[in-house]
């Protein structure tokens, strides 16, 4: 937790760089995980298997990929039948970035 910690503040230090873009956030695989193990995995399945309604986190990311803007205006609001999430524009571009590697770890 320590080391995670340390982690994120040195993320947020080079987010906060003056040389980083400041309307540029980055996302982090990592954090998109964690943030879907919590707030998502009830629902949406992270491996093979799928409920027929609810499409898995490697079918969102097959479907999604390319299309970021999409995904982001998505994830702005809240979806049926799931409640509003209140979730920022960086663990916005976190989860960008988690979908992004499942996208590529799907590619042949
Ligand atoms: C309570 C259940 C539930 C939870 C929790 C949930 N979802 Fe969903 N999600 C659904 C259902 C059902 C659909 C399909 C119906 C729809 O598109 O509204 C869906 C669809 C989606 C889509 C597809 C949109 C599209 O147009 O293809 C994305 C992306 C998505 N969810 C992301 C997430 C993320 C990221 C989280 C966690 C932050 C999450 N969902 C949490 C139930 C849930």
């Amino acid at each position: 937790m320590r080391r995670l910690n340390q982690f994120l503040a040195l993320t947020l230090l080079i987010a906060s760089s003056p040389a980083a873009n400041a309307a540029q956030l980055y996302g982090d695989v990592e954090r998109g995980r964690e943030i879907v193990g919590r707030w998502c995995a009830g629902c949406h399945s992270t491996g093979g298997t799928q409920d027929d309604r609810i499409p898995s986190f490697p079918t969102l990311a097959k479907n999604l990929a390319g299309n970021e803007r999409a995904i982001r205006a998505f994830l702005m609001q809240p979806h049926r039948p799931m409640p509003p999430l209140e979730i920022s524009n960086q663990q916005i571009e976190d989860l960008v970035a988690y979908l992004r590697s499942l996208a590529t770890a799907a590619a042949p």
